[in-house]
């Protein structure tokens, strides 16, 4: 991402009053064209792996005192007792059938998982057979929980920079809890893909570009806008709605299991960053709300899936009629930001700065979410005990 400064925060005013085009943040002036979106393709890491420059210094503190941060090192007693296994805590001898579960959720969520006819004349899936419209369904299965797996190793990797980059005890302590969980999530979306899925898809072009620039900000409370308030908080509503939507127990367990781990993440998230940004001047935190805005844009536009298009052979121009024809999709799209939206407003970066992110997301049409609650307030953060303790369904 561009920012003002690379690596310091020095902007003055009048850098805050320049207001810069989308074609200059996320390479296109239209948000919803669609083209734009197809048409970006990310790298691939022939080698078998991929690195990003770190540039933020690792910084001790020699104030050792525990709990200067009440909220954090709540937050952080509870993190230590709702650890649980993910070898021994779900039941891996559940069978999955994709083709199955393809057919159960599609018949227990038409709206979502169904297309009608008129949707779909004059594409190329209108001389689909069951069948393929099968094999779409399970694509999109490997593409998802793959998606799933990467992101949450770029969590990994973010956790335990904050670990290394943030100023104050209690929040090492926390973060150190975070990889743990981390660990822990890419671990079961692998195993889950490896015994119970049919093929792996790389990381997302979008999703990829979104977590280099998070991994490689000079900026320590950039990693947590980036991934606590912005990457999981979309993560913890999709989890949310695919948690709903599947009719596959050991799916739904194992994503509700991860969405007490992300709750509490999300929670770190604002309750770290909130007092931070009440000292920040106008122009850095301009530079905070241009980074949300592009991470919302590279979210959304990695929720097109074009690699599941391109690997069932659907043109371009194809997806874009089928995406027009049915807004209903746009609009479930928009509701993944539920989690995110309130979060922003209670960092203030809604309304810092005129208001700037304020118009942003009211153009995206997520404005609406404002209102509610935000993760501080979110029951499951600081309950109790492990999830399987609380037997949660
Ligand atoms: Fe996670
Ligand atoms: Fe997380």
């Amino acid at each position: 991402m561009t920012t003002l400064d690379e690596n310091t925060s020095t902007g003055t005013s009048t850098e805050a009053d320049q207001l810069r085009s989308n074609l200059e943040l996320i390479g296109r002036e239209n948000i919803n064209d669609l083209e734009a979106v197809l048409g970006f393709v990310g790298q691939y890491d022939v080698e078998g792996f991929h690195r990003v420059p770190d540039n933020c210094p690792a910084e001790f503190t020699w104030d050792y005192e525990k709990g200067s941060k009440p909220q954090l090192d709540k937050l952080y007693e509870k993190a230590k007792k709702a650890q649980w296994n993910g070898q021994t805590d779900l039941d891996w001898s559940i069978e999955v059938d994709q083709e199955r579960v393809v057919i159960a959720n599609a018949e227990a969520n038409p709206a979502q998982m169904q297309w009608d006819e008129a949707a779909i004349a004059g594409t190329a899936l209108e001389k689909w057979d069951d069948k393929r419209f099968i094999q779409f369904g399970i694509e999109n299965q490997n593409w998802l929980l793959s998606q799933f797996m990467h992101g949450e190793q770029g969590a990994l990797l973010c956790t335990a920079k904050i670990v290394e980059t943030v100023p104050w005890i209690d929040a090492k302590y926390y973060a150190a809890t975070q990889v743990m969980d981390e660990a822990r999530h890419v671990e079961v979306f692998s195993k889950y893909l490896d015994e119970k899925l049919s093929g792996h898809y790389p990381m997302n072009a979008h999703l990829g570009l979104l977590l280099d620039d998070i991994v490689g900000d000079a900026r320590w409370d950039m990693t947590y806008l980036g991934m606590q308030i912005m990457v999981e908080g979309l993560a913890l509503a999709a989890f949310g709605f695919i948690h709903a939507m599947t009719t596959e127990p050991l799916l739904k367990k194992l994503l509700r299991y991860v969405m007490a781990d992300e709750a509490r993440h999300v929670a770190f998230g604002v309750l770290s960053l909130q007092e931070y940004y009440k000292e920040l001047s106008a122009a850095e935190l301009r530079e905070r709300q241009e980074f949300a805005f592009e991470a919302a844009i590279r979210m959304k536009d990695r929720l097109v899936m074009q690699e599941v298009w391109e690997r069932m052979e659907v043109p371009t121009a194809d997806v874009v009629k089928l995406m027009q024809a049915a807004p209903e999709r746009d609009e479930f799209q928009i509701l993944l930001f539920s989690k995110i939206v309130p979060n922003l407003k209670k960092l203030g970066l809604l309304d810092a700065a005129d208001g700037w992110l304020r118009t942003k997301f009211t153009e995206m049409g997520a404005i609406a979410f404002e209102n509610l609650t935000d993760s501080t307030e979110d029951e499951d953060a600081f309950a109790d005990g492990s999830p399987v303790e609380r037997q949660v369904a």
